[in-house]
């Protein structure tokens, strides 16, 4: 008797603790393919510095290098397929990363990371270096764009890394050239960390995106380098601008039709041609841009300072813009509205002109090379509501024919004396029928 409850005892004890192991074998065969299949889909660093290596951060990991891709990273490769697969495994994730890592260099001919079936939220770590194909039948013809973020809701490009365009093959050449990085149709985007340089033409551009974010970025190409704009806007609303610095061979800052709400400040721009509102208003077109601020910033070694340029013939207007604490150095024209923009070619003067006014210039300070201030105001659509605050500038060489202020058609007023005197700023206002239908015309 007691042998057989012995027995009986022994054996369930046996069988429970059987069925337990089965227990853990499930649980852990389970866990297995949950991870593997998580691998499959996240290819989780194998290395680095900056990812969680404990097991359970790698578990949860929604981070995609380019390396697990197949990108070789040798500068001289082609790239550009391990970055599309790398870029569609993160864009099925929100909040997901895609790396392309610090120590190497890849070579990525034109490229869309685009939505709008994306998730939300995903972070582009630039640590390494992206080059561009050289200019020589490298490229389709008419290509607008090199690097291209469309649709995307919440994308943030980040880190110590460059992209470089290669771009002097195209310099000194005519026709369409690419922009470097374009974000369109975007919202909530970042661009913060990296070095931009040597563009095929505009470095950065935003086109259709709202609520917009750069900062600590450089753009880098040289002072003769055709139509390298460093940062280009258009159809933008609520963007931030700070803490950068803008070196190239055309506008450090331009901003086209359908920007509001655009604040720049604590940038360092120069070479280039400074930081500039238009061209306005070409082949007739009509053009709003409103509630401009651009503050704390150097301006040195430029073509101008400030500057707002519109076309002959066009509507629409350009107001609410701001310009204080402008720190200028070996500025051509530190001041300028030109309502007689010309490319080069032929213009003929027309009757309308996209409208200017409520334009502020506070502290304005150092030195030029040519005309302080020139407000070359349409004489059918007068500049209205200028206004000067504070302006102290100086000619870097004396005896110089067109050291004096300009203006034509401008009206405004002089808060404070400046230096030089401004005497040709009229303070009676024109007819405001003008502008404010102009004006108007941007509010629907
Ligand atoms: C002007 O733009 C700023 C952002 O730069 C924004 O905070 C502000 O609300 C805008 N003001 C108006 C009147 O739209
Ligand atoms: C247009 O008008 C401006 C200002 O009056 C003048 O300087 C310029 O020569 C005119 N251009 C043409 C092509 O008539």
């Amino acid at each position: 008797m007691k042998i057989f409850l012995f027995g009986i005892v022994t054996f369930m004890l046996v069988w429970f603790s059987q069925q337990g192991v089965d227990a853990t074998r499930e649980i852990n065969e389970r866990r297995h393919r949950h991870g593997s299949r998580l691998m499959k889909e996240t290819f989780y660093p194998s290395y680095g510095e900056t990812f969680p290596s404990s097991l359970s951060d790698r578990k949860t990991s929604t981070v995609f290098n380019v390396l697990a891709f197949g990108a070789k990273g040798d500068g001289t490769t082609d790239d550009t397929k391990a970055f599309e697969a790398a870029w569609l495994a993160a864009c099925k994730l929100e909040a997901s990363t895609m790396v392309v890592p610090k120590g190497s260099v890849f070579l990525i001919k034109p490229i869309s990371f685009s939505g709008p079936n994306c998730q939300s939220n995903i972070v582009f770590q630039l640590d390494g270096k992206i080059i561009a194909p050289q200019r020589s039948g490298n490229w389709e013809s008419g290509l607008l764009q090199w690097l291209e973020f469309t649709k995307l809701n919440g994308i943030t490009i980040r880190g110590t890394g460059v992209i470089d365009g290669q771009g002097s093959g195209w310099w000194s050449e005519s026709g369409t050239k690419p922009t470097a990085v374009r974000f369109y149709g975007s919202s909530d985007v970042t661009v913060t960390g990296i070095t931009i340089q040597n563009s095929q033409q505009t470095h950065l551009k935003f086109d259709n995106c709202q609520s917009v974010q750069v900062f600590d970025i450089t753009v880098s190409s040289p002072g003769d380098s055709p139509n390298t704009d460093g940062i280009h806007l258009q159809n933008s609303q609520d963007v931030t601008i700070h803490s950068t610095k803008l070196a190239c061979g055309d506008d450090c800052v331009s901003i086209q039709t359908g920007c509001s709400g655009i604040k720049i400040e604590n940038v360092d721009c120069g070479p280039g041609h400074g930081i500039s509102i238009g061209s306005l208003g070409k082949d007739n077109s009509r053009a709003c841009v409103s509630n401009i601020t651009v503050q704390n910033t150097k301006i040195h070694d430029t073509m101008t300072g400030v500057r707002i340029k519109t076309w002959q013939g066009g509507s629409g207007s350009v107001q609410g813009v701001t310009f204080s604490n402008i720190q200028v150095s070996n500025v051509e024209t530190p001041i300028i509205i030109d309502q007689y923009y010309c490319d080069g070619s032929k213009c003929q003067n027309k009757s309308s002109a996209v409208a200017i006014s409520e334009i502020s210039y506070e502290n304005i300070r150092g030195t030029h090379t040519e005309n302080p201030i020139r407000f070359a105001c349409s004489a059918s659509t007068p500049c209205t509501d200028i206004n000067l605050d504070t302006i102290q500038l100086q000619a870097v060489q004396q005896n110089y024919d067109l050291l004096k202020p300009f203006c034509s058609n401008a009206y405004g007023e002089l808060k404070t004396s400046t230096n030089p005197p401004v005497d040709c700023l009229m303070a009676a206002k024109p007819s405001k029928k003008q502008s404010q239908s102009s004006y108007d015309s941007c509010q629907n």
